[in-house]
C-alpha cells in the first residue's frame, strides 16, 4: 500500500469512528477537508438519515447535498448536538490548529455553535506544541499588509496564501514559526487585531473529544 493509500485508509477509518456519535435526529454541524470528506462517504453509505447539517464551506454543502443531506442555515438551527471536523494540528489538551483548507472561520463558528466537537485526525496530526503548521489566519483584504507587520511583531513570518479567496470573500495569511506556548493567550492576542476576521487557533474552545486513528486503530482523547 503507498503512503498516501495507508493515510486514506486511516481517515476511512476514523471517519467511520465519528459515524458512532451520529444519530438520525440530529441536525449535524459538519467540517471541513479531506478527512470530511471521508466521514461525508460513510454517512452516505451508513444509511443514517440525518434531520439536517450545517456546513462550515461551500464545498461541504455540496458534498452533503450530493449524498441527498438538508443542508440549514445555522440561523435557522439553534444550538447543535454534535460537531465533526478534522485538523490540521492537535495537542495533548486538544487545542487545534486549523485552516490549512481556509474554512476555519465558518469552522469555528459551527464549532462554538455545538455542544460536543469530536475532531477527526491521523497520528501524523498530534504535536506537543502546536505552531510546525503554519497558522492561517482570515484577514479582510485592506487589512491584510497591518495584520501582517502585527504578526511579525508577535514573533512569526506571515505569507499571503496567494490566489486564494475564504468562502467569505477575505484573504488567508499563513504565519510560520509562531510560538504557540501559550495558545489561548495568542489566540486573544491575533484576534484582537483590527482587520482580523480569526485565526486558526481553537485553543479557547478545544476539541472536546479528539479522535486519532494510527495503524493499530482509533484512539480517542
Ligand atoms: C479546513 C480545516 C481542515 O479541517 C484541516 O485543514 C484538515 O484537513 P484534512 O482533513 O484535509 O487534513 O481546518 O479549513
Amino acid at each position: 500500500m503507498s503512503d498516501i493509500d495507508k493515510q486514506n485508509e486511516l481517515k476511512r477509518q476514523v471517519a467511520e469512528a465519528a459515524l458512532k456519535q451520529v444519530r438520525s435526529d440530529m441536525v449535524l454541524g459538519v467540517g471541513t477537508g479531506s478527512t470530511v470528506n471521508c466521514f461525508i462517504d460513510a454517512l452516505g453509505e451508513s444509511g443514517i438519515q440525518l434531520e439536517a447539517a450545517v456546513s462550515s464551506s461551500e464545498a461541504t454543502t455540496e458534498r452533503l447535498k450530493a449524498i441527498g443531506v438538508t443542508v440549514r442555515d445555522l440561523n435557522n438551527a439553534g444550538t447543535l448536538d454534535l460537531y465533526i471536523d478534522g485538523a490540521d494540528e492537535f495537542d495533548a489538551h486538544r487545542r487545534l490548529i486549523k485552516g490549512g483548507g481556509g474554512a476555519l472561520t465558518r469552522e469555528k463558528i459551527v464549532a462554538g455553535a455545538s455542544r460536543k466537537f469530536v475532531c477527526i485526525v491521523d497520528a501524523s496530526k498530534k504535536v506537543g506544541v502546536l505552531g510546525k503548521f503554519p497558522l492561517p489566519i482570515e484577514v479582510i483584504p485592506m487589512a491584510r499588509s497591518y495584520v501582517a507587520r502585527q504578526m511579525v511583531v508577535l514573533g512569526g513570518q506571515p505569507e499571503l496564501r496567494e490566489g486564494f479567496t475564504t468562502d467569505n470573500g477575505n484573504q488567508i495569511l499563513d504565519v510560520h514559526n509562531m510560538d504557540l506556548v501559550d495558545p489561548v493567550e495568542m489566540e486573544k492576542k491575533i484576534n484582537n487585531i483590527p482587520g482580523v476576521v480569526t485565526c486558526g487557533l481553537f485553543a479557547i474552545r478545544p476539541a472536546e473529544v479528539v479522535l486519532m486513528a494510527t495503524e493499530s486503530g482509533v484512539d480517542t482523547f
